[in-house]
């Protein structure tokens, strides 16, 4: 459908309250329910699936060292709101439940595991019937981290992309007195924005395809048909379609969230003339202030584009106080399907506006202010290592032909499926390198649960040695801002090996001891959904 741009005011997301207390923490119930929205004025009400009822759903807001626990309660309908393949996963998946299977994910939560929401410890309504890994109704987040820009979303097992998609995301944003003290905009200057790629149906129903390009394969692929990536084309932010923004001219602080299924963002402002659709000269730059895992130890301003992969957070302040009365446009250039930073050709399906900002005239009095120093990034030492991980990501297809994106364990052995065996093992309070070398066309936003890694850097593939006593840090491309601190996604681009290094346990002071079984993931939702996922165990520590 023509959906007429820049007409309706970007929504501010809501905030949960809890309901009461349990051991005497705060305790939330949150309910997934099928709701219509209005997505777009000329649209007709969208059914989607929200938290609380809200597409996206509404902030948990939590303070640094104070737990809650949350009850999510499924009350969706009997059927899937979208076409479900039910050959993914079908030795493992009952496709044939009453009610539609759900499990809630706190992405970036350093949790235990049995809150922390895994694939198949789903539940259906009412926890009527429960996935293997199922042990309990109220989930127990800890808040013994940095204060972040988190999120939670579903991560049921082969219905992830679904799911989301639907609707089933937002965010979760973990604070601290620091923070608090900092004088960063606040209050109705700090301001979530989930960017998400829609598509839609004349009637306003969201479109979600069901079938891939390749139709007449042998054997016949199933119908409806896993898509091997999944872009829309109609920019949703907060719920809505290509939204404006009305600011003052004065600096705001932007929790951006990448909540799309598979796309990435490279963004830029713009000053814009609306009526001629046209852009002029660059608008104020971001200053990135944070990303995944909280504050950055100096505020970096983004020359250029502010790169945000799948799943990934960008915690930002933007001052318009240059902009009065002006118009500016949220550009993005990032290919889809997304291959680097620097590549223009092969963009499949852009989208290059994703929303309007419109600066008030009048002056404003802004007593907010970016400090020079946020908070202290302790490094992670290199040499503190206790393993190395090579972990390449291939290309393989499935028993229909379809293409399947893998994740490998080392040089030797073929590359693993969800349920083979789990092979990456840490032992608790072991410090660990994964080297993630992308052998395939495309990039890849590699996702950890559990932890934060630091950026080491990357490198072509061609001059990785998997067998070298030890990665040469100092000859490596060093991490860009966006990479920069505590991060819980990293882009892997094709043909380039990316080292993480990442800290089992409590690292001073910052995170939380946990042990048991997470999964390590691409966080494109189509790939993760078609085996790109893996379990890793944390190992208690014997001594
Ligand atoms: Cu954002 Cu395993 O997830
Ligand atoms: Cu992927």
């Amino acid at each position: 459908p023509e959906i007429e741009r820049w007409l309706d005011e970007v929504p501010r997301p809501g905030v949960v309250e809890p309901v009461g207390k349990k051991d005497g923490n705060p305790y939330y119930e949150v309910e997934m329910r099928e709701v219509e929205q209005k997505i777009h004025s000329d649209l007709p009400p969208t059914t989607v699936w929200g938290y609380d009822g809200q597409y996206p759903g509404p902030a948990i807001e939590a303070q640094q060292g104070e737990p809650v626990y949350v009850r999510w309660k499924n009350e969706l309908p009997d059927e899937h709101l979208l076409p479900v393949d039910e050959t993914i996963h079908s030795s493992k998946i009952p496709y044939d439940t009453t009610g539609v299977r759900v499990v809630p994910h706190l992405h970036g939560g350093n949790v235990e595991h049995t809150s922390d929401g895994k694939p198949t410890a789903w539940f259906t309504r009412d926890f009527e019937q429960t996935g293997p890994k199922f042990e309990k109704k109220d989930y127990y987040y800890v808040n013994d981290q940095p204060p972040a820009t988190l999120w939670y979303h579903d991560h049921s097992l082969g219905i992830t992309r679904l799911n989301v998609y639907a609707g089933l995301a937002g965010l979760y944003l973990l604070r601290n007195d620091h923070e608090e003290s900092l004088g960063l905009p606040s209050g109705e200057y700090e301001i979530p924005l989930v960017l998400q790629d829609r598509s839609f149906n004349e009637d306003g129903s969201l479109f979600y395809p069901t079938t891939g390009s390749d139709t007449d394969s042998d054997p016949p692929k199933p119908n409806p048909s896993l898509v091997p990536q999944f872009f829309g084309d109609t920019s949703v932010v907060n719920g809505k379609a290509w939204p404006r923004l009305s600011v003052d001219p004065r600096k705001y602080r932007f929790r951006i969230l990448n909540g799309s299924n598979c796309r990435y963002y490279n963004l830029k402002l713009f000053e814009y003339d609306e009526a001629a659709e046209t852009t002029g000269t660059d608008g104020p730059p971001f200053t990135l202030i944070g990303n995944d895992g909280g504050l950055l130890a100096s505020p970096v301003t983004i020359k250029d584009r502010l790169e945000i992969g799948t799943g990934k957070r960008a915690d930002v302040v933007v001052d318009f106080s240059d902009y009065a009365g002006q118009t500016l446009l949220v550009h993005n250039d990032a290919t889809a399907p997304y291959r680097g930073p620097d590549i223009d050709g092969g963009n499949q399906q852009p989208l290059p506006e994703i929303m309007v900002v419109e600066v008030a005239s009048d002056d404003v009095r802004d007593p907010s202010r970016v400090p020079d120093t946020l908070t202290e990034v302790p490094e992670i030492p290199v040499d503190s290592v206790d393993k190395e991980r090579y972990l390449p990501m291939t290309m393989s297809s499935d028993d229909y032909g379809r293409p399947l994106h893998l994740l490998g364990s080392d040089a030797e052995s073929s590359p693993h499926k969800l349920y083979d065996p789990v092979t990456e093992k840490p032992t608790l309070n072991d410090t660990e390198i994964w080297s993630f070398a992308n052998l395939t066309g495309m990039s890849h936003p590699m996702h950890m649960h559990l932890v934060h890694f630091q950026m080491l850097g990357r490198q072509p593939y061609s001059e990785y040695d998997p067998e070298a006593e030890m990665i040469d840090v100092e000859s490596l491309e060093p991490p860009t801002p966006e990479e920069t601190g505590w991060n819980d996604v990293i882009n892997v681009n094709p043909g380039e090996v990316t080292h993480v290094i990442v800290y089992f346990g409590e690292f001073e002071g910052l995170f939380s001891n946990q042990t048991g079984w997470y999964m390590w993931h691409c966080h494109m939702l189509e790939h993760e959904d078609h085996d790109m996922m893996r379990p890793f165990r944390v190992l208690p520590d014997s001594e």
